[in-house]
């Protein structure tokens, strides 16, 4: 039996390298390595795509958010509401700001923050809001723009899993004041290495952020209006992007072909599948379900057994991390704190076969 990765990047590269190779040597012939015309192109084709006024291009998505909320003002004293089950680099960038990040319950469906949990954690410091549109799922954008409004809060979406994703025909990283991108090589649109993307309308944002990506400087000369950074995306990168995305909307509907497909393979288990809310529109960047309880270990031996790949996305949320120990809310976020112990992620990539599928389903099956 074959094995089933999580992701299968080389099978994906093999179907591109047509045209990858010659948008890679072309950047090496043409020498312009940094923020040279194929970082400019796919700002614009990026911004397009999303709908949006501006997209800028920077390291990572770490430095997407890190720079987004540091463009914002977000700085020492403020709180920021935040997930506690994502992946670290969330609240990292508001801890990197010198700003508390305060972590609120998920709702059990979408394992995105509960408006109402975001409403109760209110108060006179919050600033912002700060939604993950996790596994490629949109949050409540609807109710928390609601609350964000109500409380004069800003809204910065962590869009690192939702290349694509929209709700009601808005684009994830066009809701919010600003949207955080990543390009890690697994996303839904990856490159070649690490690459991140900030979208925003606010012109005011935007030139800020422009100056802060690239030592607070506004142009070419030596001339530095801020202490910035240097969080540039890669021009390499930027090549690899401006293909990929011309085969994003093909990528999304194969990630949602393979994620419907185990949801009809598998209804009838004891396994809860991912919930899809009928107003955002999901791209399973990852297809999460929940195991029975105490069963996870059991199902993941089983599917380790057939060679077929499994991953826990997050074993321990956020709050329970060491790195947030100072914060001393080890408990009491009970969605969070259940699901992280359930949740399990299943093979998902736009080339997996329908063979493939039904052999993880299969599996599951007779494990149960
Ligand atoms: C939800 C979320 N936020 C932020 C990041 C950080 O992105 P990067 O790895 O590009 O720094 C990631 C990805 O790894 C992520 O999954």
């Amino acid at each position: 039996m074959n094995p089933i990765p999580m992701v299968d990047l080389e099978l994906q590269y093999r179907q591109l390298e047509n045209e990858i190779n010659p948008a890679i040597a072309d950047v090496l012939a043409g020498t312009r390595f940094i923020l040279g015309p194929n970082v400019t192109e796919f700002e614009k084709e990026a911004a397009n795509f999303l709908g949006v006024g501006h997209a800028l291009g920077c390291a990572s998505g770490t430095d997407a958010l890190h720079l987004a909320l540091r463009a914002a003002g977000i700085g020492p004293g403020d709180e920021v509401i935040t997930s506690p089950f994502t992946f670290i680099a969330t609240a990292e960038a508001i801890a990197y700001c010198g700003a508390t990040p305060v972590f609120v319950d998920i709702d059990p469906k979408s394992f995105n923050i509960d408006p109402s949990a975001v409403r109760a954690a209110v108060t006179e410091r919050t600033r912002a809001l700060l939604p993950v549109h996790l596994f490629g799922q949109p949050a409540d954008m609807i109710e928390l723009q609601r609350i964000a409004d109500e409380h004069e809060l800003l809204v910065i979406e962590d869009c690192a899993q939702s290349f694509g994703a929209d709700v009601g025909g808005r684009q994830t990283g066009s809701m919010g004041l600003a949207g955080c991108f990543s390009f890690f090589p697994s996303k839904n649109l990856g490159c070649y290495g690490d690459g991140g993307l900030i979208t925003t309308s606010d012109e005011a944002l935007f030139e800020t952020l422009w100056t802060l990506r690239n030592h607070g400087r506004k142009a070419g000369d030596y001339y530095h209006e801020m202490i910035g950074y240097n969080s540039r995306l890669d021009e390499i990168q930027a090549a690899i992007l401006r293909v990929k995305l011309a085969h994003i909307d093909r990528f999304n509907k194969e990630r949602r072909r393979v994620a419907h497909a185990y949801g009809r393979l598998l209804a009838d288990t004891e396994l809860v599948m991912p919930h899809e809310d009928g107003v955002g529109h999901h791209v399973y960047h990852q297809f999460t379900l929940l195991t029975p309880e105490g069963r996870r270990d059991e199902l993941m031996q089983a599917l380790k057994y057939e060679r077929i790949a499994c991953a826990v996305y997050y074993p321990t949320p956020l709050h329970r991390q060491p790195a947030f120990a100072d914060l001393g809310v080890h408990e009491g976020l009970p969605v969070s704190e259940g699901v992280s112990e359930r949740c399990l992620s299943l093979p998902i990539y736009p080339e997996m076969t329908d063979e493939q599928v039904e052999r993880v389903a299969a599996c599951l099956r007779s494990a149960l």
